[in-house]
């Protein structure tokens, strides 16, 4: 045996220098708490050492609560809460951290991942790894000019979408539909089923209950694999749910820029324009169309217009769900998106509650890069479809009362012929998967190539 000769003491490495200065207390900057209004904490102190969207952390009795400046007001920031103010008091330090209220580091390891909307683990899987670049929650999308034109088409596996409503690696569409309608269920499918290579899914202000069905009954095991989910329930304070939108779209990002073709979903962006009007709201923002606040339609496009093909070769295609209840299509934040997007999918509870899942009305949905991203055999396929389904609905109320004498008009008489076949072509059970080719060839079938 022999002894080895003592260890000479290596000089330790550039990188454990670096940690070891991070670790190093410098001096620290922090105001005091004033005030505390509803959402809202006052701070006082060295204002002009705070910024707008920068983080303060107020110190309570369970630690430290993560903060956002949102505003000001005479010699006072004005902060909202990560967290619950619960415990804190007049006088308790806030400490100025020079950073963005958030920022997150994604890596391939987030794939199957649960997260909230400050980019920590929610799924009781461990710590999350963390990549080497740091995506701000609030960037700014690629410059208009740089940006590549929408690619080819995206097989979302869903064949009443892929067939009458193609979309486009890049592009962004809205899904406009009430609560109950299937929304869950078509985002999972889609999560599942598209030939992207990631799906981020940002679940904004749904109740956790909802949030674990998602997880384990619709998207499953096999979704998750491939998915980053981020989720901020109803009960969390409303920067939480704004901030969930950001990340999801901060998440798709990183897998964009690493070459990857993302598929993004947000449900809803309605619960996202609601948290930004509370916060507003708090900020002493002025209420204006249905309560929401300007900051509101000004805050949409900066999220929305972050999804789209980058200036890379990967894209972020995007679905954005939107509340419609009662059918209020015109609602100001429905309104707002459909102004933005490159398309829309209606969802219908009629359809619904007749068991045709999804419940896409497809007369009422558009895709914007029709008839161009469809592939020109097929074009006459479609639009046949489309007509046979204008037929029938026109003449849906007589064929149903019993109005209609069979023989009055050929078209109407092949459309009822017709009718069942396409139906069932629309609808689509949870667990079966259609490609673009495969809807297409089934749909030719159907009405017949001409
Ligand atoms: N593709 C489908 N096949 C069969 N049933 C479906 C399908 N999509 C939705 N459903 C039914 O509709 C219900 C509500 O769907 P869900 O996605 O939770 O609605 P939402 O998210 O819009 O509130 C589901 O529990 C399920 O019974
Ligand atoms: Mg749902």
């Amino acid at each position: 045996m022999s002894q080895n000769p003592p260890a000479k003491p290596t000089p330790p490495s550039l990188a454990t220098l670096r940690a070891a200065l991070e670790r190093v207390e410098t001096v620290e900057t922090y105001g005091r708490v004033v005030a505390i209004r509803g959402l809202l904490v006052e701070v006082a102190g060295p204002v002009s050492a705070m910024r707008l969207g920068g983080r303060l952390d107020v110190e309570g009795v369970a630690g430290l609560i993560p903060c956002e400046v949102i505003g000001f007001q005479g010699e006072r920031a004005l902060a909202m809460p990560f967290g619950s103010l619960e415990g804190v008091r007049r006088g308790c330090p806030a400490f100025v951290r020079d950073e963005a209220a958030g920022a997150v580091r994604p890596s391939q390891g987030w794939l199957g991942r649960v997260i909230d909307a400050l980019g920590r683990p929610v799924d009781g899987l461990g710590p999350l790894p963390q990549g080497p670049e740091i995506y701000p929650l609030r960037a700014d999308p690629p410059p208009a000019h740089a940006r590549r034109r929408v690619g080819t088409p995206l097989d979302l596996g869903v064949r009443c979408i892929n067939t009458f409503l193609t979309m486009c690696a890049g592009q962004r569409m809205g899904i406009f539909a009430g609560s109950g309608v299937g929304k869950s269920v078509l985002l999972s499918m889609l999560a599942r089923y598209t030939a992207a290579d990631v799906a981020v899914i940002g679940l904004v202000g749904e109740r956790g209950r909802e949030v674990q069905e998602f997880l384990q009954d619709d998207l499953g095991a096999a979704g998750l694999a491939r998915s980053v989910v981020v989720v901020a329930t109803s009960d969390e304070p409303a920067l939480m749910r704004r901030n969930a939108a950001y990340v999801t779209l901060s998440v798709a990002e990183h897998f964009r820029d690493q070459g990857a073709r993302v598929l993004c979903m947000i449900d809803s962006i309605t619960r996202f324009a609601m948290a930004q009007r509370d916060i507003g709201l708090a900020a002493g923002e002025p209420p204006t169309a249905k309560g929401y606040t300007p900051t509101v339609f000004s805050e949409l496009p900066r999220l929305l217009e972050r999804a789209g093909p980058g200036v890379g070769e990967g894209t972020i295609s995007a679905l954005f769900t939107v509340l419609v209840e009662g059918d209020d299509h015109n609602e100001p934040v429905a309104d707002a998106v459909r102004g933005i997007l490159d398309g829309h999918i209606v969802m219908e509870r009629a359809i619904a509650e007749r068991g045709r899942y999804p419940a896409i009305n497809v007369l009422r949905s558009v895709s914007r890069t029709m008839p161009r991203s469809c592939d020109p055999a097929f074009l006459p396929v479609v639009r046949r479809a489309r007509r046979v389904l204008a037929t029938y609905s026109d003449m849906e109320e007589l064929i149903r009362l019993g109005a209609y004498r069979a023989g009055s008009s050929a078209e109407v008489d092949e459309a009822v012929a017709l009718m069942p076949d396409i139906e069932a072509f629309l609808g689509q059970g949870k667990e079966e998967a259609t490609s673009i080719g495969e809807g297409y060839a089934r749909l030719a079938q159907i009405v017949g190539a001409g």
